[in-house]
């Protein structure tokens, strides 16, 4: 299968030189295939964002490879990796991330709007999506005047909307109450296995993880363990993380 990601001897190490330095990713290696959902796990401090943070290209590594579709992200220049980014990537925040002062609709089209592509020619594509995240109905309000799981799908359009080759997630549903989480994790589990999205999330909670088809634990800056859900249904997958991750590994 292709690899839309492949992580290659990532290290992280924050501080300057002279500084006090602290080393968040020690030798991160892992790849993601095509049509893949994989969660990664791991308490809080074991270097979660500081991963997403260098997969999203907000940050670069200290050394090693980071490679998405094919294309070594360390060999483009700040505007390539502008442009690579907004065609390449989807991301979702934990906390939304959306512009108050725009409508839902106008949040979703940013991404397009700002390479841009006409308003013609982009609301079919938000209609399609809006009907597959359920908020049709929500797309002229603002985000201001609609619930937390409305505004985690109208963001889930927003990186769906340039059609990325990876769609990334940092605790998408840290600010959900469990209803709409809920909502949020079946939603993402229908992208990739109807819409084949490719999906790497990262998040500390077990419940959210065993939505995924595989999950690596990080530790203390390093991906350790693995499981894979195999043809076991979500609840006993989630059952089975629960029972693992209470043995203290
Ligand atoms: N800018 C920074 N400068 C120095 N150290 C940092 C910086 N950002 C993160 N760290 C340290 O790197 C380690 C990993 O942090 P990171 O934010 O990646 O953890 P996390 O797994 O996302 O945690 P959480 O679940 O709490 O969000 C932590 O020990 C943190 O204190
Ligand atoms: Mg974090």
């Amino acid at each position: 299968m292709t690899n839309i990601l492949k992580v290659d001897q990532v290290t992280k190490t924050y501080g300057k030189k002279h500084e006090q330095q602290y080393q968040a990713l020690k030798g991160v290696n892992f790849s993601v295939a095509a049509g893949e959902f994989v969660a990664i796990m791991g308490a809080s401090g074991s270097g979660k964002t500081t991963l997403l943070n260098l997969l999203s290209t907000l940050d670069q590594p200290t050394t090693g490879h980071i490679l998405i579709n094919g294309q070594d992200l360390s060999s483009l220049r700040a505007k390539q990796m502008a442009d690579f980014r907004s065609q390449s990537i989807g991301f979702i925040f934990q906390d939304f991330n959306l512009l108050e002062n725009l409508t839902n609709r106008q949040n979703i089209a940013l991404p397009l709007t700002l390479r841009g592509i006409s308003t013609n020619r982009i609301d079919p594509l938000i209609d399609e999506l809006a009907d597959k995240l359920d908020i049709k109905a929500i797309l002229n309000k603002y985000p201001v005047a609609v619930s937390g799981g409305q505004k985690q799908r109208v963001a889930a359009a927003r990186a769906l909307i340039h059609r990325p080759a990876i769609l990334l997630a940092d605790e998408p549903t840290g600010a959900l109450d469990s209803a709409s989480a809920r909502e949020m994790l079946d939603t993402m589990s229908l992208l990739n296995q109807r819409d084949h999205v490719t999906t790497l999330m990262v998040t500390h909670d077990p419940f959210s993880a065993s939505f995924a088809k595989r999950i690596l634990f990080i530790k203390d800056g390093k991906i350790g363990q693995e499981v894979n859900k195999g043809v076991k249904s979500r609840p006993a997958f989630y059952q089975e993380l629960i029972a693992y991750l209470g043995t203290g590994e």
